[in-house]
């Protein structure tokens, strides 16, 4: 059976399931990017680290297991984390989980140090402060004026979500500094904290669930950011909790600062219940899940931006133009970019991907992304109010779909799963705009 759901610019794992991005860096002329792995099997029964690397962010390479859940203070999985290179040591941050005979979870924040990139000793750890729960994880590191931060998602013993930190003047020494941030709308439980410093403001980013106190089970899931300011050992949030991705598949982001500056992000691209990871038809191929292509993200008048990341596009090569109200395209083994540019007197429109399995409507002042859910057989929305639409960049990837709009301080991720080998595509509007197909 042919695979018509490889992704070609989606970074998916060779085998098993891949979850969120961890530990991105750039060491020794490389950009190391790990994730969450279960190199067995696609579910989530066992985590450790995988590693893709890239000198140029476009082509990347899966060099394996990285870590291994193989010690008492990890060994119900290596959990998500964070990188830092300093002194010509890679270090690693992660949260390594455990169980005991009762299945009582406890978590431990771990250190582990690599100097060539390819062996990574495990070094120290610490144990879950008082006043939280053991649903305490997944440290990201920084620095901020002279000292490293190391942020954790947290939950208090009233349950709670809140974002908890540490400080260290060496990075090996780390002492617990209380509270960061707290919001309701951190809800019970916040995950993969991440912290974006552009100097005059710092964006807060987090995951925040909705969890059922007895069963201690996830009933929702949800990524965004707070716009704020540190201020010595706290988060002041200027902002609510704004929405990263309006899209389906989207959770669990980690930044990366790169060496000329730019802050790079991959999420990883699933919100999926656990049915709908069941019925994902990839796992007949024997993997699960990929990552979003990075995003370059920029503050600018007040707004969070994501860009496509700029290697992506300079390295597109241009298809055909157009000015039809009606354009259909084919896509067979290659991804696509879409670009639109509308005139002035916008007007409705609809963007039919393969043929009606997904379509992106523009209605009274909204998009609208709508899709036919491979588990649920129901056709399911997301939508995203918005002003004056002046251009859309779509990456159409051959299961994945991200859509960047206007400036692109808004943006929608969707996995997809048409059934046809070639896949086509239609644009159609009342007027006339440039419409432009390039390959990736
Ligand atoms: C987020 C998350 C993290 C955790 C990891 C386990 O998707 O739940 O909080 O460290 O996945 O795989």
């Amino acid at each position: 059976m042919e695979n018509i759901y490889k992704n070609k610019i989606h970074l998916e794992p060779p085998t098993g399931l891949l979850n969120d991005p961890n530990g991105l860096c750039f060491f020794n002329d490389t950009y190391y990017l790990f994730h969450q792995w279960n190199r067995f099997k696609c579910d989530h029964s066992y985590k450790e680290w995988g590693l893709f690397t890239s000198t140029d962010l476009l082509n990347w390479k899966h060099q394996g297991s990285a870590i291994l859940p193989d010690t008492p203070k990890d060994s119900h999985g290596v959990y998500s984390g964070s990188a830092i290179t300093a002194d010509q040591r890679l270090r690693i941050f992660y949260t390594g989980n455990t169980r005991n005979k009762l299945g009582l979870r406890k978590s431990y924040q771990n250190i582990a140090e690599s100097t060539d990139g390819h062996t990574y000793i495990k070094k120290s750890s610490f144990e879950t402060p008082l006043g939280l729960t053991e649903n305490n994880r997944d440290p990201f590191v920084f620095k901020y004026k002279d000292l490293w931060f190391m942020i954790v998602g947290s939950q208090t013993t009233e349950y709670n979500g809140v974002v908890t930190l540490y400080t260290s003047s060496n990075l090996d020494k780390w002492s617990y500094q209380g509270i960061f941030f707290q919001s309701s709308e951190l809800l019970q439980m916040c995950e993969c904290p991440n912290l974006i410093n552009f100097e005059s403001i710092q964006i807060l980013l987090a995951c925040a669930q909705r969890k059922d106190r007895v069963l201690d089970t996830v009933i929702s899931s949800t990524t965004g950011y707070f716009v704020g300011k540190i201020s010595k050992d706290k988060f002041i949030a200027t902002t609510k909790f704004l929405p990263l991705d309006y899209g389906f598949d989207f959770y669990a982001p980690q930044v990366l600062k790169a060496p000329d500056g730019r802050y790079l992000l991959w999420g990883w691209m699933s919100n999926m219940s656990a049915a709908e990871e069941k019925a994902c038809p990839t796992i007949n191929f024997g993997y699960l899940h990929c990552l979003t292509i990075p995003r370059e993200i920029a503050f600018e008048k007040g707004k969070l931006i994501q860009r496509p990341l700029r290697e992506i596009l300079n390295a597109s090569t241009l298809l055909i133009q157009n000015t039809d109200k009606i354009f259909n395209f084919n896509q067979t083994n290659k991804a696509l970019l879409l670009q639109i540019d509308f005139n002035d007197s916008i007007s409705d429109f609809t963007v039919n991907f393969a043929t009606g399995a997904a379509t992106l409507h523009h209605q009274k002042g909204k998009l609208i992304l709508q899709r036919h859910n491979w588990s649920s057989n129901e056709i399911e929305s997301r939508y995203v109010s918005i002003d004056k639409v002046e251009h859309l960049k779509i990456f159409i990837d051959l299961s994945a779909v991200e859509i960047f709009i206007n400036d692109s301080s808004k943006v929608l991720s969707m996995r997809y799963f048409p059934n046809h080998p070639i896949k086509t595509h239609t644009f159609f509007c009342k007027d006339t705009h440039v419409v432009t197909l390039f390959e990736l």
